[in-house]
């Protein structure tokens, strides 16, 4: 059900002719992902990036998007898990299965699920780990002065151990310390999770000024109000496969998309409700 044709895992990256549409920061063509050789989590995703934009990957749990960027940023093994079949490629180039390191020396930063600070290290010392593919001291200055900038609340918190930061905090300090590396694709898994909704609007509208510095973005959520509102397109994936994809008014004005994800079609409530336990389940568990 993916937009993009099927045959585009066959054909290497065009690069950049004339008159061709906009570059694509990243593109996942034809995706399998399955752990310890038998869960097949992802079944063929393809996913777009244009430069510049950001994309919204929706979807409940189980769906595979945890594993989607696993699979980009190269950090499936660590679980046990591997890309069977499909290709992505970043700026062009084939990054799949590439080392890790390498992937994010090549622009690429991942926020994890469950914002993963180091909490016995400070905010500042969260940042400079962030910063280990910079190797010149003043340009890492620079990218500290410019995390600092879009978050004046971790400049209060430079000292604080990070493990004693709020939730909203970390997700904040999660961020920065991906910005650290200057990407030029930014991977957020869930950053509203477990978040108050006056939080969630501040965690959007600085994804919206990363956005506007230049930075790409592919935003995972289940809060669909939230990465629907961010999103220039959206992609939908159940049990691993794509169903929707459209842009985000498209979706936002999808009944599909209001009944199951905004809860506010005919089936609405319902649904609803089962992706607030979810959500409720999700922050007892994280
Ligand atoms: N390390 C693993 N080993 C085995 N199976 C896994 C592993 N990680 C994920 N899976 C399975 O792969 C499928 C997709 O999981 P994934 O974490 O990618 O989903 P998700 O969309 O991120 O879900 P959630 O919203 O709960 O985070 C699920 O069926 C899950 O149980
Ligand atoms: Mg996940």
């Amino acid at each position: 059900m993916s937009s993009a044709p099927p045959d585009t895992a066959a054909r290497p990256d065009p690069g950049t002719p004339d008159g061709a549409a906009p570059d694509s920061i990243l593109r996942v063509s034809g995706l399998e992902v399955v752990y310890r050789s038998v869960i097949l989590a992802v079944r063929g995703v393809s996913l777009e990036v244009p430069e510049g934009s950001i994309v919204a990957v929706l979807g409940s749990n189980g769906a595979g998007k945890t594993s989607l960027l696993r699979a980009i940023t190269g950090l499936l093994d660590v679980h046990h898990g591997e890309i069977t079949k499909g290709t992505i490629a970043f700026a062009g180039k084939d990054i799949t299965n590439a080392d890790p390191a390498k992937i994010v020396r090549s622009g690429v930063a991942q926020v994890m699920e469950g914002r993963r600070v180091f909490t016995s290290l400070t905010v500042e010392e969260n940042l400079r780990a962030g910063g280990y593919t910079v190797r010149s001291r003043s340009e890492l200055r620079e990218h500290e002065e410019r995390v600092y900038e879009l978050f004046p609340k971790l400049v209060e918190r430079r000292s604080s151990i990070a493990g004693y930061l709020s939730g909203g905090e970390q997700q904040m300090l999660a961020i920065g310390r991906a910005l650290m590396a200057s990407p030029r694709l930014l991977l957020l898994d869930e950053p509203s999770l477990g978040l108050a909704p006056l939080i969630v609007k501040q965690i959007s509208e600085i994804i919206a000024e990363v956005n506007r510095s230049g930075v790409s973005v592919v935003l995972v959520e289940q809060n669909a109000t939230m990465a629907l509102a961010l999103a220039d397109h959206g992609t939908v994936v159940e049990n691993g496969r794509v169903v929707k994809d459209g842009t985000g008014e498209a979706l936002r004005n999808d009944k599909d998309i209001q009944e199951f994800y905004l809860g506010t079609g005919e089936a609405g409530r319902r649904n609803f409700r089962d992706v607030k336990t979810y959500r409720r389940k999700k922050r007892w568990s994280a």
